[in-house]
């Protein structure tokens, strides 16, 4: 039976430390027992949420725990907070971003002095290639569609994530909201790929790269790193 609430997997990665709580399915409170495990702020952030949330909030912030653990951070120091917009409020030395779905919540962990960090998980059977025309630009978009038809809902999943990953990168740096055209997702062999960016020309220059991890399950993880 899977042991809800407690770390999937952790693994060193390139930008720093990936770790995954698993999730139930859902929308019964979090045990009081599980809230224990919290700081007493993240709990108090936990318990102003109900269902979904609680569980998603809960278990973001145990991802966190784990792989800022791995990393020698002193946690119990440091709980993670969100900012108005949601983003995560890391400690200072630290760079944080988090991702969940039904099953699973996944952060991404490093040192703050390399760059500011972003992840997306994403997978599973279903085809979302409607979805398309509005993630990518009209260059990717040309290179979807020669694709064979069983191959581009897996290409558009790699470009969404890592777009998604970008914006939890840089949103909180920005300040603003920005959609899917500000970036384009190019893929290259072994699995590279690499972002290039349309921002404004007022926004800061940043410097970005990009790793997508595989999982079982046709899941992936995106990872974006930024300096800038
Ligand atoms: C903000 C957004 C990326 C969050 O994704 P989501 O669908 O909620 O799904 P995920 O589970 O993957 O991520 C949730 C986590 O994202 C983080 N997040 C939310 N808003 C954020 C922001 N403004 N900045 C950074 N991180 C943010 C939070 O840590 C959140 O977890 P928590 O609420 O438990 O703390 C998404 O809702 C969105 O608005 N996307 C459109 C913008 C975009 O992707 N543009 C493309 C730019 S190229």
């Amino acid at each position: 039976m899977t042991d809800f609430f407690h770390t999937a997997w952790v693994r060193p990665v390139r930008f720093g430390v990936l770790a995954a709580v698993a999730l139930p399915r859902g929308l019964e409170p979090v045990p009081a027992t599980v809230l224990e495990r919290l700081h007493p702020r993240e709990r108090a952030l936990a318990e102003a949420e109900r269902g979904r949330r609680q569980i998603e909030v809960v278990g973001g912030r145990l991802a966190y725990r784990a792989a800022a653990k791995a990393l020698g951070a002193d946690v119990d120091e440091h709980p993670l907070l969100s900012d108005s917009a949601r983003a995560p409020l890391a400690p200072a030395d630290w760079a944080v971003s988090l991702t969940h779905k039904e099953d699973l919540a996944v952060a991404l962990v490093g040192p703050a002095q390399a760059g500011l960090l972003g992840v997306d998980l994403e997978g599973g059977a279903r085809d979302r290639s409607s979805i398309a025309s509005r993630v990518c630009r009209p260059e990717e978009l040309a290179l979807v569609e020669a694709l064979p038809q069983a191959e581009r809902w897996p290409d558009v999943m790699v470009r969404f994530a890592v777009k998604e990953a970008v914006y939890k990168a840089l949103a909180p740096r920005l300040g603003r909201f920005f959609g899917f055209q500000a970036a384009r997702v190019d893929r290259h062999a072994d699995e590279r790929v690499s972002v290039a960016l349309f921002l404004e020309p007022t926004d800061p220059a940043f410097e970005l790269e990009a790793e997508v991890l595989r999982l079982e399950g046709a899941r992936i993880v995106a990872m974006v790193r930024a300096r800038g």
